[in-house]
């Protein structure tokens, strides 16, 4: 008496996502669960990798740039090829928007299925070579049925995703995905190979306690900004203490502790990154996808982002999620100075 047995009713990402949209029937034909399959397989792969990558020569640079002008990892690539290869192989997608691709990829005829999938493949690469958390990104748009697989059906506003998500390869990996009906965790069990549902219905508190922007470019922050930097570390009110700061420099990392404790992840646009540094469709979209499906906001400020028509696949835009109530905060500072 006491003992407590192993559960016997594992649930693995496939059943529950497969539940759902029987329940919902939303995807009937499974095809949506196939997709996120492929998704899975990587995932799995990269995290075997990224473990291993100093011992397997896997650090370091690629000796390529990538169209955004950074230099690719080993790790950028071998990640891209990776969902590449797995994402076609699937036979569920028709176009495939890649951080490391300047051109949208259409897949051929033999292959082609009804999803489109705009990716990161690695982020945080800055990080990989100190082992700290990096992951991949994701979000998934369906193809209309009056459409081939054209470039437009990526250039969709994020509202119009029907699912979005991101694996984070940290001390476990974790898959934490949205299908437009919440938000839930996975941890992969290394033994049995499967994401276990660890996180269901994610929900981020109304506040937090944390704000986690990358305050090196102070200098060139406009005033919005730096007015509510200001506001939470010196709060008006003497009886409030304020925020703690944290910041990774992984998005994944960053969003992923936001979800959970609550709080404000911010990367602006400023006087020297004019746009900001997150891509629209493959950083921005995703994240605010997951973080409205929990009871959060995500806005440029003035706009909420899954509101934003892409007009190009790199784009980049200003990012500000997390918390109600924080980002309420923040967004009275861009009323103050509008
Ligand atoms: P990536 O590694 O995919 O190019 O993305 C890097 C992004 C994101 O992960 C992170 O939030 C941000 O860049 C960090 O930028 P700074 O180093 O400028 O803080
Ligand atoms: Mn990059
Ligand atoms: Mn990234
Ligand atoms: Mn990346």
């Amino acid at each position: 008496e006491g003992q407590q047995l192993p559960k016997t009713d594992l649930i693995t990402l496939t059943r529950h996502v497969l539940d759902e949209q029987l329940r919902l029937g939303s995807d009937v034909t499974g095809d949506l669960t196939l997709l996120l399959t492929a998704i899975q397989v990587t995932s799995k792969f990269l995290a075997h990798n990224v473990r291993k990558a100093r011992l397997i020569n896997l650090v370091g640079l690629a000796g390529e740039t990538n169209v955004q002008g950074e230099d690719q990892k080993k790790l950028d690539v071998l990640s891209n090829d990776i969902m590449i290869n797995a994402l076609r192989a699937s036979g569920k997608t028709a176009v495939l928007v890649s951080e490391e691709n300047e051109e949208a990829i259409f897949i051929e005829d033999r292959y082609k299925g009804r999803y489109c999938v705009v990716f990161d493949p690695l982020d945080g690469s800055s990080n990989i070579d100190a082992g700290v958390n990096v992951g991949t990104i994701f979000g998934i748009y369906h193809v209309p049925a009056s459409s081939p697989g054209v470039i437009q059906d990526v250039l969709r506003p994020g509202s119009e995703m029907v699912a979005a998500g991101y694996t984070m390869y940290g001390s476990s990996a974790n898959l934490v995905i949205s299908t437009g009906n919440g938000v839930n965790g996975y941890t992969l069990d290394n033994a049995l190979g499967e994401f276990i549902l660890t996180h269901p219905d994610i929900k981020i508190p109304s506040r937090g306690k944390i704000y986690s922007f990358n305050e090196g470019n102070s200098k060139y922050f406009y005033p919005p900004v730096v007015g509510y930097l200001e506001s939470i570390k010196f709060p008006a009110d003497e009886k409030k203490a304020p925020y703690s700061a944290r910041y990774i420099g992984s998005m994944v990392a960053d969003v992923h502790r936001t979800l959970l404790y609550g709080g404000i992840f911010g990367y602006p646009n400023d006087k020297k990154s004019k746009s900001g540094k997150l891509r629209l469709l493959y950083e921005a979209f995703p994240m605010a996808f997951l973080t409205e499906q929990a009871g959060g906001i995500a806005t440029t400020g003035t706009e909420r982002i899954l509101d934003i028509v892409p007009t190009s696949i790199h784009q980049r835009t200003s990012v500000f999620l997390g918390s109600k109530e924080d980002v309420l905060d923040l967004v009275k500072f861009y009323e103050k100075y509008a």
